[in-house]
């Protein structure tokens, strides 16, 4: 497995990889791996003859009072479990690498960014958008690979991709859960035993979303009013909890083809977001 720190020396392995006719994917991640991690690194081994991992603790796609000092860095272990996966190839650039001193070139995905998660986290898709097009523009790959657990941000890489004509496929796998529904999560790390039974109510208000659904319930705001008290009786503090179109994430009134229940909420001082596809 390489291990790269420099923009120079990714781009000569993946030129290497595509001169004996591999096809490249990549998995950008900001590391603290996990199962969630390992199924992208998987589906991307089965579609791709070389996969390149991203390990890159974003600083712009933070608030100024999140959690980006104290994200945790477990380098090592990240490293073993790349090797392990069978990675290829793995990033592991410096902040000041990405971002020299003077920076100033922003992407902006109008709208999508706005709602939702850019709505409680101003900025975000801002830092997530700029990133991802760079990490993607470094690595050259013909197909990149994210979770379904970060709905929004999976939709606005392809709208970024798509109006800014990347080349490149974007795949969305299945969100990782632990046998008792909690969503795979490196800030999971942060929960102590009792909160982690708290956060299950993450997972219990979709399903409670989704079982209401499928019976013909009509009243989708009552059904996410019912989500966010879910919340609030388990104690959790949720930030919001709607069902909405899945493809616009415009917040629905009524049943629609496509849905999705999304939440996110704070358990102790940890911020955690779920979400499902609504099957009918
Ligand atoms: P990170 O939170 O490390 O997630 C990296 C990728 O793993 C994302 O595509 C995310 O959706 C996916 N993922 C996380 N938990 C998952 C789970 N339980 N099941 C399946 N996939 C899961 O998302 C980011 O990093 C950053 O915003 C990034 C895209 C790397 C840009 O900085």
């Amino acid at each position: 497995m390489i291990i790269a720190q420099q923009v120079a020396d990714v781009r000569q392995a993946v030129r290497e990889a595509r001169r004996r006719g591999r096809t490249v994917g990549c998995v950008p991640t900001m590391g603290a791996l996990h199962a969630g991690h390992e199924s992208l690194i998987r589906a991307s081994r089965e579609e791709c003859g070389f996969t390149a991992a991203t390990i890159f603790v974003n600083p712009t796609q933070f608030g100024p009072n999140e959690d980006f000092t104290r994200y945790p860095r477990p380098l090592e272990d990240d490293l073993s479990r790349c090797r392990s996966a069978g990675v290829d190839l793995v990033f592991v650039p410096e902040v000041a690498t990405l971002y020299p001193a003077g920076f100033s070139t922003h992407v902006e995905v109008e709208g999508l960014s706005q709602i939702l998660e850019g709505a409680v986290r101003p900025g975000h898709f801002r830092g997530v958008a700029t990133v991802v097009l760079k990490l993607l523009n470094i690595v050259d790959a013909d197909r990149a690979y994210f979770g379904r657990k970060d709905f929004q941000q999976q939709l606005l890489v392809r709208k970024m991709c798509r109006e800014l004509d990347l080349p490149i496929e974007i795949r969305t796998c299945p969100t990782v859960r632990e046998p008792n529904g909690l969503a795979l999560s490196s800030r999971n790390r942060y929960l102590s035993a009792d909160e982690r039974q708290t956060a299950l109510c993450l997972y219990r208000s979709l399903q409670l979303a989704q079982e209401r659904l499928a019976s013909g319930e009509q009243n989708v705001p009552a059904i996410a009013a019912d989500m966010r008290k879910l919340l609030e009786t388990a104690g959790a503090r949720p930030d919001y909890a709607v069902i909405a179109d899945s493809e616009t994430l415009a917040e629905l009134t009524a049943p629609a083809p496509h849905m999705v229940a999304l939440v996110a909420a704070h358990v102790g001082r940890t911020r955690l977001i779920d979400n499902q596809l609504i099957a009918t």
